[in-house]
C-alpha cells in the first residue's frame, strides 16, 4: 500500500528567492523563504499529508559536498519510513541536474525523489514556483512512481538525462535527445516512459561511503577550446587533484597540447575521463583513443568519477 505522507526537503534556490519588488525577476536573493511557507496555498494531492523540513538555504551555485551528504542522508531516512510515499526536494535550478544525478547514484530509490525549483523568485507576481511545487507533489503521490526525477514546467525528466538548457526561460530544463519521461497537467501525471530504475545495492554501498567521507576527492573539469594548452592541467596536478574530466570538443576531441598534459596526468596517477562539451550526444570511443571516455556530460561525469574515487 502506498504511504500517505510526502516529505518536502528545502535547500534554497530561486524558488525560495525574495526580491524587493514583485516585478523584479532578476535582482533577488535566492534561498530566503522557508520551505514550509512555499507550501502555503499550493495545490496538494488529496489524502496526503505534507511534512516540510529545511535542510539548508543556499543559492545552488554554492552547492557543495556537505549539503549533498546531508541531503542524501535525509532522503534515505525518510524513504525508509513506510508511511512516506515520496520525497520532494526544492532546489536552485543552476546545479539541480548535478544534485539529481548524485541522488540517483547514491539512492536509486524504489519510491520517487522529485526535485523541483523555479526560474522566478517566490515574491514575483509571475512566480513559477507554486505550479512546479504542485506538479512535484503530484508526481511524488503517483502510485508506482520511483527513482530520482526533476519536475519542471510541466515535464518529468530522469536524473540521468536532465540538464538546464536555458538561462532565463520558464521552460529551462530538457532531457537532450531523450524525451521527457512524462507530463503533468493540472495535477494529472501522464507517463510516456518507465520510471527510472537504478542499482539499489550499489547505491547503498555508495551512500555508506558518502556518509563516512570527511570530504570528497577533488575532481575538476577542464574544457577544450581553440588554443587550449597544458597549463591548467599541470597546475591541477601540482595541487594534488585526484581526477580530471576533460570536456572535449565534438566526440571528446582535445587539442594536442591539452591531450598530452592529460596523458601525463594519468601516468602520474590522476584519474582522467573524456566527455564532450556538446549539449547533445555522448562520446563514442574508438581504437585510437589515448584516454578513457565517459558517456555522461561533464558535470555528471565529474559526480560519477568523484563517487568512484571515494572507493
Ligand atoms: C539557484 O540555482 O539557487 C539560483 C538560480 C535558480 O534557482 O534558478
Amino acid at each position: 500500500m502506498i504511504g500517505r505522507k510526502i516529505v518536502v526537503l528545502g535547500t534554497g534556490g530561486t524558488v525560495a528567492g525574495r526580491a524587493a519588488s514583485a516585478t523584479d525577476n532578476l535582482a533577488y536573493t535566492a534561498g530566503q523563504v522557508a520551505v514550509a511557507d512555499l507550501l502555503h496555498g499550493v495545490a496538494r494531492p488529496a489524502g496526503f499529508e505534507l511534512l516540510a523540513e529545511q535542510v539548508t538555504q543556499v543559492d545552488s551555485k554554492d552547492m557543495d559536498f556537505e549539503v549533498w551528504r546531508i541531503l542524501a542522508l535525509r532522503c534515505a531516512h525518510w524513504l525508509a519510513q513506510p508511511e512516506v510515499a515520496g520525497v520532494v526536494v526544492t532546489h536552485g535550478t543552476d546545479t539541480m541536474e548535478e544534485t539529481a544525478f548524485f541522488l540517483h547514484c547514491v539512492l536509486a530509490p524504489a519510491r520517487p525523489v522529485v526535485l523541483t525549483g523555479a526560474m522566478r523568485p517566490a515574491t514575483s507576481v509571475t512566480a513559477d514556483g507554486p505550479r512546479n511545487v504542485a506538479d512535484a507533489l503530484a508526481v511524488a503521490a503517483t502510485a508506482g512512481a520511483q527513482g530520482v526525477v526533476v519536475v519542471f514546467a510541466g515535464q518529468v525528466h530522469a536524473a540521468a538525462e536532465v540538464a538546464k538548457t536555458h538561462a532565463h526561460r520558464l521552460e529551462a530544463f530538457g532531457s537532450g535527445e531523450s524525451a521527457p519521461l512524462g507530463l503533468v497537467d493540472e495535477g494529472g501525471v501522464r507517463m510516456a516512459h518507465p520510471w527510472p530504475a537504478g542499482d539499489s545495492a550499489q547505491a547503498r554501498s555508495l551512500l555508506q561511503r558518502v556518509a563516512a567521507a570527511p570530504s570528497w576527492p577533488r575532481v575538476e573539469i577542464v574544457m577544450n577550446y581553440a588554443g587550449a594548452g597544458p597549463g591548467i592541467v599541470e597546475a591541477l596536478v601540482k595541487q594534488g587533484v585526484r581526477g580530471i574530466v576533460a570536456a572535449g570538443t565534438g566526440n571528446g576531441t582535445l587539442h594536442r597540447s591539452l591531450e598530452e598534459a592529460l596523458v601525463q596526468a594519468q601516468s602520474a596517477g590522476v584519474a582522467v575521463v573524456r566527455s564532450t562539451r556538446c549539449a547533445m550526444g555522448s562520446v563514442v570511443p574508438h581504437a585510437r583513443d589515448r584516454l578513457p571516455h565517459s558517456p555522461l556530460p561533464p558535470v555528471k561525469a565529474r559526480v560519477a568519477l568523484m563517487l568512484e574515487l571515494l572507493a
